[in-house]
């Protein structure tokens, strides 16, 4: 069975996701711990709710990077708490060299657009004002750069004529509740192969 790790930073739609999907039985995963590092971010409320084990790491004296003191107590939890992988759910800080040594392959990431289009804040605004007609999610592996890592599942979303940031991100939001517990199903089923860039999935 797959060990999932959360690392997240706000409301935890995801992990509530990747919860509702363990146990309606279509995730062959358990969650081993969720690390927040914002104290009262929700999505350590939720964990807490749902029985898990919920982290605060104090990210300080980065702001935007994880990285330091603060790594290496996550690195410690994620050893800890036996973490096969490591799934980022709207975690705001860019993961850095020691993580991605420790876990290498095995950091996945959800980003609320069709990469490569719009990486970094705000996607589906970044989309919205763009004036893009699609967009949508992707779940992918995590690499050194910021949302560019090889791409493992992706949804897509019509960008309607009166959407709002809310509307859109709201319906984006939908996509990536069945998009990442199904990526992280073919990860545990050992489905995913890398090739080069291509991530090839054996059905
Ligand atoms: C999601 O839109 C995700 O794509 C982005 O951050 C948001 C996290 O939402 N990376 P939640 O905390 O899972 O509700």
């Amino acid at each position: 069975m797959l060990n999932i790790a959360i690392l997240g930073s706000g409301q935890g739609s995801n992990a509530q996701a990747i919860l509702d999907a363990i146990a309606a039985q279509k995730l062959d995963a358990r969650i081993v711990g969720v690390i927040a590092d914002v104290a009262d971010a929700f999505i350590l409320e939720r964990a807490r709710r749902n029985g898990l084990p919920a982290f605060y790491v104090d990210g300080a004296p980065f702001k935007t990077k994880l990285d330091g003191a603060a790594e290496q107590r996550v690195l410690e939890i994620l050893r800890q708490q036996h973490a096969g992988v490591v799934a980022l759910a709207g975690f705001m800080r860019i993961v850095k060299a020691g993580l991605l040594r420790a876990y290498a392959g095995r950091i996945v990431n959800i980003h609320p657009a069709l990469l490569p289009a719009f990486p970094g804040l705000r996607a589906w605004e970044q989309a919205l004002h763009y004036g893009a007609k699609v967009t949508g999610c992707t779940v992918h592996f995590v690499d050194e750069g910021t949302d560019t890592g090889p791409i493992i599942l992706q949804r897509t979303v019509p960008v309607l004529d009166d959407d709002t940031p809310a509307t859109l991100h709201a319906r984006i939001q939908e996509q990536e509740h069945e998009a990442y517990p199904q990526a992280l199903q073919w990860i545990a089923a050992g489905q995913v192969r890398l090739a080069g860039r291509r991530v090839l999935i054996r059905g």
